[in-house]
């Protein structure tokens, strides 16, 4: 997975670093207090340690006296520093406790909210071998007052409240045209172009496609018109959010993909987000232990790494439940104050753990099957060689990996839909270098 190591995760960090060295700071100052203030009000009378160790402790240093005597007195000096000292670590620890228990009462408070919302009552476990975490979270009320205009579409359009939703300009007009004459041979009645300019509006309209465009006015939308790919990539994800809010499950897609079968036939929804991987094989695709060898380690010179490849941020089903809609606001937030990569960015928040100075999100996940929902890596570089599963049908064929994407999704067609055996032998493995950021395609990728 790639993995970017800049952005607020660091700056987070560095600034709570520097305040726990404020804080470490201000507890030593404390303790320096306690322990002047312990040493004055026990004046040099009475108390743990002796004063006479310590009076003679001082004598020592002054007089040299027998060495026999001497050594005794060093014993008690020592004795009676320990005995300052253990009171010092005392107060230190006291201080951290206490800090701690603030912390935790802070956190208990706000854990045993949510879970009493998320599990109602406890339970005990069950014997061995029976247990299962949670992974399908409940779904949120559905509050049509985010989008009474939307509430209506998506009554007629969705199936038992769920649908494929695409975002739509006119520079993708052509794919779009592949996408939807598919979905259509497909059979599928639940699905709906959201319409980012009039031009795509008034082609849905023309050709009988479920089109929603959004109200000039609401605030989002304006980024649609004037915004880069940046922000209209980020634009997805709050546009996402209202479908959600209004109790629906999302198929996001984007619109170099075709579809082959019905993909609502396969899918588990049994998570948060169910994604495509831009994986082409088991390991890849689904996780690996990746090690890595450092020799001059030597009984230790394999260190072991989790790998997995990126989940597709242009092919996923979201439910509507609350760590999604996280998701999708966690995303959007970052990419309205970051120069970044939606796919990397919804990646990262799907996948980091909490970790000091930073709360991981903690959605559930599931990669879809690579072979079923298919990128144009696995298709162009291994499928069509091999004479067994290329007899094999797919369920949808995202054309992510190459940038002459729609004479490959007309060769797709061609070659699963026309039966011509041959259509996508024209097409190297790979597409050749583009000058291209990756912003620059995110939006139809
Ligand atoms: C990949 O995994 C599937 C099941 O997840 C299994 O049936 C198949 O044999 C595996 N393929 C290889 C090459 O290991």
């Amino acid at each position: 997975m790639t993995v970017r190591s800049d952005g607020p995760l660091m700056r987070n960090y560095g600034q709570s670093m520097r305040g726990s060295r404020i804080a470490v700071a201000i507890a030593i100052g404390i303790l320096l207090g306690c322990v002047c203030a312990f040493l004055f009000t026990h004046g040099f009378f009475g108390s743990d340690f002796s004063i006479q160790g310590h009076r003679a402790g001082i004598d020592t240093l002054k007089v040299d006296s027998s060495p026999c005597e001497s050594s005794e007195r060093i014993n008690m000096l020592k004795s009676a520093f320990l005995s300052v000292s253990q009171k010092n670590s005392k107060l230190k620890k006291q201080v951290s406790e206490l800090t701690e228990k603030l912390r935790f009462a802070e956190q208990a408070k706000d854990h045993a909210e949510k879970q009493f919302e998320v599990l109602g009552e406890k339970h005990k476990a069950g014997p061995f071998g029976t247990v299962k975490g949670l992974r399908t979270n409940p779904t949120v009320a559905p509050d049509e007052s985010v989008n009474p205009r939307l509430a209506k579409i998506l009554e007629k359009v969705a199936v038992q409240r769920e649908l494929i939703v695409a975002l739509a300009n006119s520079n993708v007009k052509d794919m779009l045209e592949v996408w939807f004459t598919n979905i259509k041979r497909v059979g599928l009645p639940n699905y709906l172009v959201v319409a980012l300019d009039d031009e795509i509006a008034h082609f849905c309209n023309s050709k009988d496609v479920p089109v929603y465009k959004r109200d000039p006015d609401e605030g989002i939308d304006s980024v649609a018109k004037t915004g880069g790919n940046h922000a209209v990539s980020g634009l997805k994800f709050r546009i996402l959010r209202e479908f959600l809010q209004l109790g629906y499950s999302v198929l996001l897609s984007d619109v170099d993909i075709v579809y082959l079968q019905n993909p609502f036939n396969h899918l588990y929804r049994d998570s948060d987000v169910e994604s495509m991987t831009d994986g082409h094989d088991n390991m890849t695709a689904y996780g690996y232990d990746d090690v890595l060898d450092e020799p001059a380690m030597g009984w230790a010179r394999y260190e072991h790494t989790m790998r997995i490849w990126v989940y597709n941020s242009g092919f996923f089903y979201i439910r509507p439940t609350i760590p999604s809609i996280e998701l999708l606001d966690r995303v959007a937030d970052r990419l309205s104050r970051e120069k970044a990569w939606d796919q990397a960015v919804f990646n990262e928040e799907l996948s980091f753990p909490s970790h000091p100075g930073y709360d991981g999100l903690h959605a559930s996940r599931r990669t879809m099957d690579f072979y079923l929902f298919m990128n144009s890596k696995v298709l162009f570089k291994t499928l069509r060689k091999d004479s067994e599963l290329s007899k094999f049908k797919p369920v949808i064929i995202h054309v992510n990996y190459h940038l002459d994407k729609l004479p490959r999704m007309k060769a797709v067609v061609d070659f699963y839909v026309n039966g011509k055996q041959d259509a996508l032998n024209p097409f190297p493995d790979g597409s050749d270098w583009l000058p291209l950021t990756p912003q620059d395609t995110s939006v139809v990728s």
